[in-house]
Formats: structure tokens, C-alpha cells, sequence
């Protein structure tokens, strides 16, 4: 049977004429310019409008309990009341939900997806599938390619969050404020706790019983899940900053082991969906104003954290409208899509409890190569010109090429090694052929 192709189902857009709507329309122009099975959903107050996407007419339609049947999929970008509403309804009708709320982010049947970082996870949906606030998908877009090399003991990370992350109404109002305040009018907060016009402020959704917001718990509760990593201690605090589109956050990571801000960089470069933007001797770093409209995550800043010889600092922006929204909806369709699992429960849920590695064989590799990355300074001479791979803690050493090396590594263990490595003459400097089991292509990294 041929697989499913986006372009022949019937998807229906739930928040339509919303701030992450108009992106994700944007985008399916982008990605999917023939695809026209589009059902354009809002509440009535928008119902009627049209618009206009892969050069056809829409018509805006209020969003009922009939407006599900015979959808594939049902994107829902609305509020977490609508979607605590609409999402079991959709369902109900026979539709795989994506949805962009935290309406069921932490429930135990739903997957929370960054497909990058756990895509295999859309596999076990029962129907609904969520995706992450928008300041926890950057912030786990570039944790993931150092957990899984080093793995991270503690985050702490300060976002300055744009406007549009609260909607469309909140980006008129800072607008309107800034026209006002510069003629010297008072203004009322209307979107905002408080005045966001030449100001900032530190809180984002409402406040908890342990002091933090919703938003900042949401970054801790989140990033946690998606990575598998329950152990990650995880702080934040969460600001509001007078910019339209793209969050940026400060974010200071404390790994098992030292790493160098140099090897650091060059996982960050291998990651998928990561740009990384560092040179402060031109002055390269990004910002949210050139940030906005680009569907990667950038970092920048890199470096060691002077207050702790295991931790890195990091300045990381991406378009909260983008992957922090409409694009990770629009990849976790086709993740779907070419994992073939569009069916509720077609493939039963794995054994890990949420939070646990995704399997035995992942959270051995991670451990090897934390021993290996440990150990560097008394490997390196000892196994000088020769290929090594790690497996088991151990390290098994060959005159031989890399790949029988492999072969015989997988013989014996029955899986793949963690890392293998030339050590070739020189100081501290190798070819590093291969990173537990992910291929990064040869290339040469200063220790
Ligand atoms: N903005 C971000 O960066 C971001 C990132 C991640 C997640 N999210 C989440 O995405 C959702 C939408 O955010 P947004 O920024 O796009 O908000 P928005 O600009 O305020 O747009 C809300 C959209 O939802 C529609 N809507 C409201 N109530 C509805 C209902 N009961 N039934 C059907 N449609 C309804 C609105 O239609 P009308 O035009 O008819 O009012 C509008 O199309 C929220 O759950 C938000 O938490 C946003």
C-alpha cells in the first residue's frame, strides 16, 4: 500500500485567523504548495472571511462538532479552553488532533513532540498529540544534542519573550502603546499583566503556589518529558519584552562532564533544525529581529560558564511563531505521515515510564560516551593512531579500519558502539568518525 502523502488528506486549522494560524498558513505554502484539503476553523467571530492560501480561496467556517467529519487531521491553535472542547470531539470524529495548547502536554497518553529531538514518539499517540510552549521547544532544540553526548545535570534559563507569543491582540497592543507613550498618553493594560510598552515584565501567565509562573513550570515540566530525562533539574524565569516576534533566552547548562565550548559547538552544528550564529569578534549573535520568519533555532554565545567548570552559556532565539508553534505542528504531520501511524494506538506505547530513556541500548551509548569524555586525558596517548570504539564502559582498540572495527564491536555486544575515534598524532586533537551510533561525517576537533 502506498504511504499517506500530506497532500491527499483533509486538514482542518482550528484558530485559522490567529497569530500562530496566519504563520501556519504561511508555512503550509512553504512546505506543501499542493496541498488544498484545508478546512479553515476560527470561533464566529471570524466565521465568513476568506483567505487565500496555495492560490485558492477559503471560507473561514465557526468551528462546531460537524466540522470534524471526514478530517484527517485537526491542528488546534486556539486556547487550551478550545482545545480541552474541540480536541475530543475531533477525535471522537475519527481525526488525529496536533495540538498547540497545554491543554494535555503533561497527560500521560498524550506524546509531546519536538520531532528533532523524539519524533519516534508520535508513534504511540491515542489521537492526540501536543507540542511544547514555545520557549521549551528552543531550549530543548539545543539541550538534546549535548544530553545525549554528555548527559545534563541542571538548566537554568531566562527568556525574553515576545509579544506574539501571547496573540495577535497582545502584538496590537504593544503597538498602540508605543504610539501613545511616544505622544506621552497613559496607557491600560489590556493583554498583559502590566504595561508592556518601554517596559518589561517578569511574569508570564499566572503565578503558582511555589513562587514560579505557569509559563516557567511549563519550561521545567516540559523539557523534561520531551527529553526522557526526568532527572534534569530545570529552573527558569520567564519575561516579557517589548518585541514583536522571536523569544531569545539566556540559558546556562551544567553537563556530567567538562566539555569545551569549541565541542559543544560542533554538536550544536550537527543538530538538525540548529543554526549556530557565534562570532563576537564580528559581532555575530543572533537576534530576535533577524530571527523572525526562519524556521531554525539559533544559539550563540557559546561558552564556558565561568562559575562552573561543567557548565556552558548559551544565547538561543527562534521564532516562537515558527518551530516555538506552527512549524513543529506542521512537522509532527509529517512525521505522521511518513511513519505511516496516522491510526490511534497503531503501535502500542513503549515500556519507559514518561521521563525514562526511550530505550536500554540509547541510555548505554549516552553512558559510554560520558566515560569517554571523562577519561580523554588518559585515552588519548594510550590509544594514539589507533581506532577505538567504546562499548560497555570499556574500550575496545584495533589497528584495523573503522568499519570492521564496528563489525566486530557489533559481533560481540550485539549493538552499536558508542563513539568511534581515531586518536591521531597530535596534542588533545582527533577525528571523530562517530558519536553513539549517529552519523556526523569525519571531521577534526581540537580537545
Ligand atoms: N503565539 C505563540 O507564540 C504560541 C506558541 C505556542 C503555542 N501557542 C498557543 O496557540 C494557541 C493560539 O495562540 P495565538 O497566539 O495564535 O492566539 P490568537 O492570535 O489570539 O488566535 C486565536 C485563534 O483562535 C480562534 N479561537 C478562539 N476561541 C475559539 C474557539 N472557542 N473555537 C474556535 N476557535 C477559537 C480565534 O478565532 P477568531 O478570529 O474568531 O477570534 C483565533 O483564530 C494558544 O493556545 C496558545 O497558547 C501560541
Amino acid at each position: 500500500m502506498p504511504l499517506p502523502n500530506l497532500n491527499d488528506l483533509v486538514i482542518a486549522v482550528v484558530g485559522a485567523t490567529g497569530a500562530v494560524g496566519a504563520e501556519f498558513l504561511k508555512i503550509v505554502e512553504q512546505r506543501h504548495p499542493n496541498l488544498y484539503g484545508l478546512k479553515l476553523l476560527a470561533s464566529a467571530r471570524s466565521a465568513g472571511r476568506t483567505l487565500t492560501v496555495n492560490g485558492r480561496e477559503f471560507t473561514v467556517e465557526e468551528t462546531t462538532e460537524d466540522s470534524f467529519k471526514g478530517v484527517d487531521i485537526a491542528f488546534i491553535s486556539a486556547s487550551t479552553e478550545a482545545s480541552r472542547h474541540w480536541a475530543p470531539l475531533a477525535v471522537a470524529a475519527g481525526a488525529v488532533v496536533i495540538d498547540d495548547s497545554s491543554a494535555f502536554r503533561m497527560q500521560e497518553d498524550v506524546p509531546l513532540v519536538v520531532p528533532e529531538v523524539n519524533g519516534a514518539d508520535v508513534t504511540w499517540h491515542q489521537g492526540i498529540i501536543a507540542i511544547p510552549n514555545c520557549s521549551t521547544t528552543p531550549l530543548v532544540m539545543v539541550a538534546h544534542p549535548l544530553h545525549r553526548v554528555n548527559p545534563i545535570r541542571r538548566i537554568v534559563a531566562d527568556t525574553y519573550q515576545s509579544v506574539s507569543g501571547a496573540g495577535a491582540a497582545a502584538v496590537n497592543e504593544l503597538k498602540e502603546q508605543t504610539q501613545a507613550l511616544l505622544k506621552g498618553h497613559p496607557v491600560t493594560p489590556r493583554h498583559q499583566p502590566r504595561q508592556i510598552g518601554f517596559n518589561v515584565i517578569p511574569q508570564i501567565d499566572a503565578f503558582l503556589p511555589n513562587g514560579y509562573t505557569r509559563e516557567e513550570q511549563k519550561m521545567i515540566d516540559e523539557s523534561r518529558k520531551i527529553m526522557h530525562a526526568p532527572e534534569i533539574q530545570v529552573s527558569a524565569t520567564c519575561v516579557r519584552v517589548p518585541v514583536m516576534v522571536s523569544h531569545s533566552a539566556a540559558v546556562h547548562i551544567e553537563l556530567t562532564n567538562h566539555i569545551e565550548p569549541g565541542i559543544a559547538r560542533g554538536f550544536l552544528k550537527d543538530m538538525p533544525g540548529v543554526r549556530v550564529l557565534d562570532d563576537t569578534t564580528q559581532g555575530q549573535y543572533p537576534l530576535p529581529w533577524d530571527v523572525t520568519g526562519q524556521d531554525d533555532v539559533f544559539v550563540g554565545r557559546i561558552r564556558q560558564d565561568e562559575s562552573n567548570r561543567n557548565g556552558l552559556a548559551l544565547w538561543v532565539v527562534s521564532d516562537n511563531l515558527r518551530k516555538g508553534a506552527a512549524l513543529n505542528s506542521i512537522q509532527i504531520a509529517e512525521e505522521l505521515v511518513d511513519r505511516a501511524c496516522l491510526k490511534p494506538g497503531s503501535t502500542p506505547k513503549p515500556k519507559f515510564r514518561v521521563g525514562e530513556p526511550e530505550n536500554p541500548a540509547e541510555a548505554d551509548r549516552r553512558q559510554d560516551y560520558a566515560y569517554f569524555r571523562a577519561n580523554v586525558d588518559e585515552l588519548l596517548p594510550k590509544y594514539r593512531d589507533k581506532y577505538v570504539a567504546i562499548i560497555n564502559r570499556t574500550i575496545v582498540d584495533s589497528d584495523e579500519d573503522e568499519r570492521s572495527l564496528e563489525e566486530r564491536v557489533h559481533a560481540k555486544y550485539g549493538r552499536e558502539p558508542a563513539t568511534i575515534v581515531r586518536v591521531t598524532p597530535g596534542p588533545r586533537v582527533m577525528s571523530l568518525y562517530r558519536q553513539h551510533g549517529v552519523q556526523v561525517g569525519v571531521g577534526s576537533i581540537s580537545l
